[in-house]
């Protein structure tokens, strides 16, 4: 696939799943409207929408009678809560996110908790209604979402993220242990959510799913530090410098920035030779994790 043929690709996927987050959210005059506007405010700033287009990159290599655009809402969704959440002064403190005020500074504090609460609980609303006619599917779904998102993995990794910076001692062994689960444990699940959504998958499909979104969701994290350190707030849209200012445990501070970026090259590389046991049906895959590993914001 040409670099062009990708974009072209990524950016009427993109579309899609802006489409369905603008039709799928509550509307902004439900009341309490505060509340609705303030999770329109952060699901509708912007943002890559890389988890709702990898879990359409999985989704397109089988075949599927299901709509996938509900999962890729719902994804969102908690990937939104966790960064609303992420930003809060008792978190990372940090005023700038996709490009705009952070939710806490748009609205309040009480406001942002509340909206981060609500997106969290609306994803699993959202795939328990689009998906009540396929149980098998909305179960796994679920669970595959609830799996990443819970106190072992995503909120597990927060949690050495903020002990780390409180005692400062690192270690690569801690330092794993953060990034696979604060991060790469939902990329992971946009993979295997994915091919959850085929008429029938088999287990291996699963299992090779997972070994994709293992590397490709640690690349992500170091690449994310990387960027923290040789980026700036305008490309990024949100605040650089943080992990420094904030004493953070990250690739950069463990490794420096050459040997990150070798070792995210790698662990692409080890997705992208993982791709074709998907599907020889890759080309958008791949093209998608060189995207990933490349990106400037
Ligand atoms: C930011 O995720 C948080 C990390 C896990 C590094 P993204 O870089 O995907 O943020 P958006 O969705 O594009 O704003
Ligand atoms: C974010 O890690 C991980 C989650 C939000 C779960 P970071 O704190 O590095 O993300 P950014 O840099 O603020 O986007
Ligand atoms: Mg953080
Ligand atoms: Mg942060
Ligand atoms: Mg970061």
């Amino acid at each position: 696939m040409t670099s062009q043929e990708f974009k072209k690709e990524f950016e009427e996927r993109r579309l899609k799943v802006e489409e369905a987050i603008d039709r799928l959210l509550p509307p902004e005059d439900a009341r309490p409207t505060i509340i609705h506007k303030a999770m329109r405010y952060s699901m509708e700033a912007g943002g890559k929408r890389i988890r709702p287009i990898l879990l359409l990159a999985a989704h397109d290599m089988f075949p599927s009678e299901a709509d996938p655009f509900p999962a890729c809402v719902a994804i969102e969704c908690l990937h939104t809560y966790s960064l609303i959440h992420d930003d809060l002064p008792c978190m990372d403190n940090s005023d700038l996110r996709r490009g705009k005020p952070t939710c806490h500074k748009q609205f309040d504090e009480a406001m942002a908790l509340l909206a981060g609460d609500a997106l969290l609980t609306y994803a699993f609303q959202l795939l328990a209604e689009a998906y009540e006619s396929r149980p098998k599917i909305a179960a796994g779904l679920v669970l595959d979402l609830a799996d990443a998102a819970g106190s072992r993995k995503l909120i597990g990794g927060q949690v050495e993220d903020v002990l780390g910076e409180r005692d400062g001692k690192m270690t690569p062994e801690k330092l794993n242990f953060i990034h696979h689960n604060k991060t790469a444990a939902l990329i992971t699940s946009a993979v295997t959510m994915g091919v959850r959504l085929a008429d029938d998958y088999s287990p291996d499909k699963l299992d090779v799913a997972r070994q994709i979104g293992k590397n490709i969701g640690l690349a992500f994290q170091v690449i994310d530090d990387i960027l923290d350190v040789t980026s700036d707030a305008a490309t990024m849209g949100k605040t650089t410098g943080l992990d420094a200012a904030n004493q953070k445990m990250t690739y950069v501070s463990l490794y420096g920035v050459e040997r990150s970026r070798e070792i995210a090259a790698e662990l692409t590389q080890k997705a992208i030779a993982l791709c074709q046991n998907l599907s020889p049906d890759c080309g958008f895959l791949k093209a998608l994790i060189s995207y990933m590993q490349n990106r400037i914001n």
